[in-house]
């Protein structure tokens, strides 16, 4: 399947070396992809050149990269998403399914970053995208585990489970299904529609607490009923 990534950090580089490497053909969109971006450093992942050279995928603009993908992933920093998706394009990601991995995280205070209050409280950042662009399927899934775990899930030795939301079960069913051909992902909870993102996105502040408590961001939520 043709995939469009949009944002080239750690975690469009995970998803997309990933992905590329199970027998996708992906796309990954920047904003200037000039030889100067191409060899810039980046936080926790490799110069976006380096990257290309070792998996195999094209580095491309945002939109190209939309353009380019039958499903196509936000992976851009949350607070900036709604301006990158606008550049990839509404026309470029109508009809097709955008898997929303980004949280509206506010690092403008230092550490820890906060939910930003205007893509959080009675709204959410998959809600917003989703009103962006009301001819593509959000599928929020992902955003509560690190790039690490989200290839590769087998690496905790536990059951464990991915948490999803969004208005189309037709697009959840594929999100899914893609999730478990790519990375191996088995335990899913739907939590129905798109307004299901308030809940994974609120997830982050206790995600980065744990991550401390544990000492390692390879660890997941189970959820564990009578
Ligand atoms: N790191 C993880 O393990 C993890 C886990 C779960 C969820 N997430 C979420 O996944 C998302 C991506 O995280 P990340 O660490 O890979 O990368 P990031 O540093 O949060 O974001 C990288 C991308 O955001 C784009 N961007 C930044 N400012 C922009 C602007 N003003 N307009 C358009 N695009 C802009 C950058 O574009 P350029 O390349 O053009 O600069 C870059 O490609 C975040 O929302 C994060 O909360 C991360």
């Amino acid at each position: 399947m043709k995939i469009g990534i949009i944002g080239g950090g750690a975690v469009g580089q995970a998803l997309g070396g990933k992905l590329q490497s199970t027998g996708h053909s992906v796309a990954l969109g920047i904003r200037d992809p000039s030889d100067t971006e191409l060899d810039r450093a980046r936080n926790f992942a490799l110069p976006l050149r380096d990257w290309a050279a070792t998996t195999g995928a094209r580095v491309t603009t945002m939109p190209a990269a939309a353009a380019h993908g039958e499903i196509v992933i936000n992976a851009t920093a949350g607070m900036q998403s709604l301006a990158a998706l606008m550049l990839a394009g509404a026309e470029n990601l109508a009809g097709k399914i955008l898997i929303d991995v980004a949280n509206p995280l506010n690092f403008s205070r230092g550490m820890p970053p906060y939910l930003d209050p205007a893509l959080s409280g009675p709204t959410s950042l998959g809600e917003e995208i989703q009103k962006a662009f009301p001819d593509t399927q959000v599928v929020k899934a992902l955003n509560t585990i690190s790039n690490a775990v989200m290839i590769d899930p087998a690496q905790i030795p536990a059951d464990h489970d991915l948490f999803i939301a969004g208005n189309s079960d037709a697009a959840k069913a594929s999100v899914k299904a893609l999730l478990t051909s790519a990375f191996g992902w088995t335990s899913f909870v739907d939590l129905g529609d798109i307004v299901g993102a308030r809940g994974t996105e609120a997830l982050l502040p206790i995600w980065i607490r744990l991550w401390g408590v544990n000492q390692t961001p390879l660890f997941n939520l189970k959820m564990v009923r009578a």
